[in-house]
């Protein structure tokens, strides 16, 4: 609910649980006032103390009023140059060279449902599931417009935000920083966390406190990256699972990106959000408009479950595009692990005859089937199949894998080339390079210029030939570098600084026509595994490969880092072979389907190669996601136990809306010679509720559950793990 107080410039997003205000003032300054627990309309703005405070200036306005300075009150969207030394959210080179911006309340409006951003993915509604608030700011000096705007999805305690930029003035003015968001506290006695690590090990939580002066995370390769997540949390010091506040800050942009926080002198502090300023520079002319990438803020006054949760909810029902249109997602099978490179139609055609028998759905070709693609070094960029391997085509292929009840998927890496292909040797000026040097490779492979048009039709044409050519039910968009010598022919020596942006418009763009061409299509992300798993991504390709580890072990972290703010529906899981392909760590089976069912399920190995033992396991797991696959996906998530804490297991739940029924999952990494008993306590139940232990004739109700618990303990068994499906009783 927005609940405006037109007469002292206050405004007041209320969602189910939190309150977010601000407030023009006297100067027609918009002052950030306050965001926390839901607290009935009243005017924060008493909170922000003024004093005389020695170079901090005051703007002209203030008159002799030294107790007057932007450099110590919360600013909704600060300046730069003009008196606010802290972080700025934007900065502006005018014609003159001044780098200032000075920004000055001009008015509101309101709009039903969510607004929309042209080229950019972002959250939807209808009509009635948010309401939108614009607040206009303007630089007079500048004739520069800015449009701050705010959508409230009440229920979920959702605010997305972004700003557009616009040019009134005649001369050209020069964009080098915008935030998507800037957030003022009047506090900073907080614990920043990101989610970090490397190509292997996505989104690992790193937790600490804010220290004096900025700490930042980003990245500057092009892609969201493996390095670090677009997405954070400040929360209270003390704040866990079930307490405190956080404030979970979400950006959903897949390219260059930075998030600092400032710890300033009087112990405020500010978060700003956005496209990274490394290399950004746009250029408005007279009437012209830029968009910020959106940004999407949960704040949780009872710790992170309830902000993740939120953020699941929210996601699932306002951010992906569903192309099944709510129908189960197949479990499928790719063949990546199994034959890397080396495969022709009848090794697939095994593989996935293999994988019916076991009740899978969905057969994924990997890398491979393409033109001179033999090996890593070649091929890419020329998207006709390589009729050695594939003889007659997908015509003859597709028929075969369906003939088996079987959907078909395929793999493609569209915004990259190899020097050794036919499209490199037409088009070599089609790669992003700097004139004059080599570009770098990166996996043997060059980057294509995607911020230039007719280098994305022509990629798409041929996609499209292939997408066209049989009954194809899956995509798996790969990339597998980060990006170097950015420099487009296409752009002036001016215009340098949009390549990044504008590449990764180029790759919404493709993926808008793919969605809109191919509504079917379900399109699985993929970066190296999951080096571009953000919200930016979520919006066209639903479901993202969430790592190249495939480890049972290493994915608890993985995957428990990335429940944060992403929803298991989302993240691509597979079940492998072992020794691991990555790290050589054998794990039971069962250990592994129990894992990788918190996910988009799948399997990635050569099913002929297991035993009947196994099959028959294999089959009770594709039975089993089958059957809990709207708790799986769609259940409420909780985590039990942390794999970055002490404990022998890791845990989780996901109960249902109703909370009727519940999955638990639990993993042990390591064994003792004397196992402990440990008790695990449930979450997410009704402590009313009777619940029945499947396979078991006990009872216990909820309260039960989760106050005193329930008992486990560990089999003397490397990497043992077990499920509990409870189910209430009438
Ligand atoms: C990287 C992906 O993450 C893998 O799953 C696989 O598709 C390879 N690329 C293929 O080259």
């Amino acid at each position: 609910m927005i609940v405006l107080d037109q007469e002292n410039r206050v405004f007041t997003l209320h969602t189910l649980n939190t309150t977010y205000q601000m407030k023009a003032d006297q100067y027609n300054v918009l002052l950030h006032t306050y965001y926390g627990s839901r607290l009935e309309d009243c005017d924060f703005s008493a909170l922000i103390r003024c004093d005389d405070r020695s170079f901090t200036p005051n703007p002209s306005e203030a008159g002799n009023n030294r107790n007057y300075s932007l450099d110590v009150m919360p600013q909704e969207y600060s300046t730069c140059g003009v008196g606010d030394f802290r972080l700025p959210a934007i900065e502006l080179e005018l014609a003159n060279g001044s780098h200032t911006a000075d920004l000055r309340y001009e008015g509101f409006r309101l709009e039903k449902g969510k607004y929309t951003l042209e080229g950019l993915p972002g959250f939807y509604s209808t009509e009635d599931e948010a309401e939108t608030l614009v607040i206009i700011l303007k630089d007079i000096a500048a004739q520069v417009v800015l449009e701050l705007y705010y959508s409230v999805f009440e229920i979920y305690d959702l605010i997305t935000r972004t700003v557009r930029v616009i040019n009134q003035g005649t001369e050209e003015i020069r964009l080098c920083r915008c935030a998507s968001l800037c957030l003022d506290y009047l506090r900073s006695d907080m614990d920043l966390i990101t989610f970090n690590a490397h190509n292997l090990m996505e989104r690992c939580l790193d937790r600490g406190p804010l220290r004096s002066g900025i700490q930042s995370v980003g990245s500057v390769r092009g892609i969201s990256s493996h390095q670090h997540n677009p997405f954070v949390i400040l929360c209270d010091r003390d704040a866990n699972e079930e307490m405190g506040m956080c404030y979970g800050a979400m950006l959903l942009y897949s390219g260059n990106f930075e998030m600092a926080v400032e710890c300033s002198q009087y112990e405020n502090s500010r978060l700003v959000m956005g496209i990274h300023p490394y290399h950004f520079c746009f250029t408005l002319t007279q009437g012209q408009v830029f968009t910020a990438p959106e940004a999407a803020m949960v704040c949780s006054p009872n710790g992170f479950g309830q902000m993740s949760r939120q953020y699941h909810r929210a996601i699932r029902k306002h951010l992906l595009r569903d192309p099944y249109e709510g129908r189960r997602k197949p479990v499928l099978v790719n063949n990546w692990e199994a034959t890397y490179f080396d495969f022709n139609a009848d090794r697939l055609v095994g593989l996935a005859r293999e994988a019916s028998a076991l009740g899978i759905e969905l057969f994924v070709m990997d890398d491979g089937w393409f033109g001179s693609r033999n090996n890593d070094n070649s091929g890419l960029g020329d998207w006709q199949v390589n009729l050695e391997k594939l003889p007659g085509g997908l015509e003859a292929l597709v028929p075969r894998i369906k003939n088996m009840g079987m959907k078909f998927g395929i793999w493609m890496e569209p915004e990259m080339v190899n020097e050794d292909s036919h499209l490199y040797s037409v088009h070599p000026d089609w790669v992003l390079h700097v004139p004059g040097r080599a570009p770098s490779r990166g996996r043997g492979q060059l980057v294509l210029d995607f911020s230039r048009k007719d280098v994305r039709d022509h990629i798409y044409e041929q996609m499209k030939e292939v997408l066209s050519s049989a009954d194809i039910s899956y995509l798996k968009w790969d990339m597998n570098r980060s990006l170097t010598d950015v420099w487009s022919a296409a752009l002036t020596a001016r215009s340098q600084g949009e390549v990044y942006h504008r590449y990764v418009l180029g790759v919404y763009d493709l993926l808008e026509r793919l969605h809109c061409d191919y509504p079917h299509i379900l399109i699985e992300g993929c970066c190296g595994g999951g080096g571009r798993f953000d919200g930016g991504m979520l919006y066209y390709t639903p479901q993202i490969w969430c790592s190249d580890d495939t480890d049972a072990i290493d994915r608890l972290r993985i995957q428990y880092g990335t429940s944060f703010c992403y929803p298991a529906c989302t993240m691509g899981a597979h079940v492998s072979a072992v020794p691991n392909e990555q790290n050589g760590r054998i794990t039971p089976l069962k250990t592994r389907g129990i894992t990788a069912m918190s996910g988009a399920f799948g399997y990635e190995m050569d099913l002929g190669k297991c035993t009947a033992v196994e099959k028959m396991e294999i089959q009770r797991q594709v039975d089993s996601y089958k059957t809990h696959y709207d708790l799986l996906h769609d259940g409420d998530y909780y985590r039990l136990s942390s794999p970055f804490q002490d404990n022998a297991y890791t845990a989780w739940e996901q109960v249902s809306a109703d909370q009727r029924e519940a999955l638990v999952s639990v993993v042990y990494d390591r064994i003792g010679a004397a196992p402990l008993f440990d008790t695990l306590r449930l979450k997410g139940l009704n402590p009313t509720f009777q619940y029945r232990i499947e396979g078991t004739d006990s009872l216990h109700s909820g309260e039960e559950l989760m106050r005193s618990g329930y008992s486990i303990s560990q089999k003397q068994e490397d990497y043992f793990a077990f499920q509990i499906f409870l189910r209430a009783v009438e």
